[in-house]
């Protein structure tokens, strides 16, 4: 096996655990802990099941970054990030750069306090929010991911 099938191997293990999260996280937890009867009680309780995520996906994302530079300089594709036929590469990029700011800046700096404070004050509106973002989130990665696997393929050509 080559390195560059090695890297393709970690790169989809990675987007798998990653987006496979997301998607529990959006259809499974969220929905299950907003029907919890203390607004205190729905916080606590995401709180404690999205940390253990975020501890894992701090770790697949980073990976997909770098398992996806390393395809992309074997295989000369950093070019293509930039044409119009390879939108699904800058796609994966931007997806990609979203979540690294997510996790490793808004999360940590702005968006924890946040969310203690408005999970308090407005309960419902607030897991109203964090689950429409998170839909969308996992609506563009679910895309980019088909796109990836299309475009890797040369149906997109
Ligand atoms: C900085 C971030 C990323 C870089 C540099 C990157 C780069 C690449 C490269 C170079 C390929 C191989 C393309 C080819 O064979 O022509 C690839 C494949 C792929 N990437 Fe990414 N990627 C990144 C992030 C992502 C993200 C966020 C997703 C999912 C949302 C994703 C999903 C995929 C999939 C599904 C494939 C196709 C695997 C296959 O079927 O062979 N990538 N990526």
């Amino acid at each position: 096996m080559d390195d560059v099938t090695l890297a393709r191997a970690v790169h989809v293990l990675s987007v798998l655990h990653w987006f496979g999260g997301v998607a529990f996280v959006t259809t499974v937890v969220l929905p299950a802990v907003a029907r919890l009867g203390e607004p205190a009680e729905r916080l606590a309780t995401f709180e404690a099941i999205e940390r253990r995520f975020a501890g894992q996906v701090r770790v697949s994302v980073p990976l997909a970054g770098l398992s996806g530079a390393w395809m992309a300089e074997r295989l000369d594709a950093w070019p293509r990030f930039i044409e119009p036929a390879g939108w699904w590469l800058a796609a994966m990029a931007l997806v990609w750069l979203l979540f690294m700011a997510i996790l490793f800046v808004l999360e940590p700096l702005v968006l924890h306090d946040w969310f203690a404070r408005q999970a308090l004050a407005d309960p419902d509106g607030t897991f109203a929010l964090v689950s429409r973002l998170h839909w969308i989130l996992l609506a563009v990665g679910t895309v980019t991911a088909g796109a990836g696997v299309l475009g890797a393929h040369g149906v997109l050509n």
